[in-house]
């Protein structure tokens, strides 16, 4: 598939979370995913244990189904952000601002779910719950630096992707859709893919580097 005309900082900065610029209407190539998730799983795991695995939905009705469930989990979260939001930035204008614009693009993203031609669901072996954080850090970091890698990937082709959680708030409701054994394998995200309307994204501003730098102490 060819390649953005993107340096590899380009990439790193400018991979967005893309919900409105989501084309519906154009195909995903399998091929273009197959070669994406080629990528991905160069991503390290805990013990190279690789115990990741990547469910790829193009069926349109599993795709309405998730779109639904993202929809009633969306709706939950969204009844507390504006609140949540005032109250969190409550002396900074501006970032209410920005938080307001999320809300915003995430509900399009909610409303339309279903029609992203392309979800991916990366799962990883085992339950965490009740796990101790050293077990939930080596399961959480086997299967995020590999969703990572598949959205910078799918970016370098002209493919969008946005980060999502919200459905697992009904995971076993998803999982039941797509015949995961939820008893065994926990999804980590439902990522929407499709081509982008235009290339052209921007890095985003973000608080700054020493305000979360810690050199040597806390
Ligand atoms: C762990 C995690 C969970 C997220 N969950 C959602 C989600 O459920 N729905 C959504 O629309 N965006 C979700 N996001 C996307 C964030 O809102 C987004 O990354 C953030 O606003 C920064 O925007 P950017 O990715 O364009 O830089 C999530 C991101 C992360 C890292």
């Amino acid at each position: 598939m060819p390649l953005l005309n993107l340096t590899s900082d380009e990439l790193l900065t400018t991979t967005r979370s893309v919900r409105k610029r989501l084309d519906f209407s154009r195909l995903v190539e399998p091929e273009v995913i197959r070669e994406c998730l080629e990528i991905a799983l160069q991503a390290p795991t805990g013990s190279n244990a690789q115990h990741w695995h990547f469910i790829v939905v193009t069926d349109p009705e599993k795709r309405k189904a998730l779109g639904d469930i993202y929809m009633r989990a969306w709706t939950i979260y969204r009844q507390n952000a504006d609140a949540a939001i005032a109250k969190r930035y409550a002396n900074n204008p501006q970032r209410i601002q920005t938080q307001k614009r999320i809300v915003d693009s995430s509900t399009y993203l909610a409303e339309h779910m279903g029609n992203v031609p392309v979800h991916l669901i990366p799962c990883i072996t085992g339950r965490l719950e009740g796990s101790p954080t050293v077990g939930q850090a080596g399961s959480w970091g086997s299967i995020l630096p590999a969703t990572w890698s598949f959205m910078l990937a799918a970016r370098a082709r002209g493919l969008g992707s946005a980060w999502t959680t919200l459905h697992l708030m009904f995971e076993q409701e998803a999982a039941e859709v797509l015949g995961i054994p939820y008893e065994k394998i926990t999804q980590a995200a439902l990522i929407p893919v499709a081509y982008t309307q235009g290339t052209d994204f921007k890095p985003a501003p973000r608080e700054p580097l020493d305000t979360v730098l810690h050199w040597n102490e806390w």
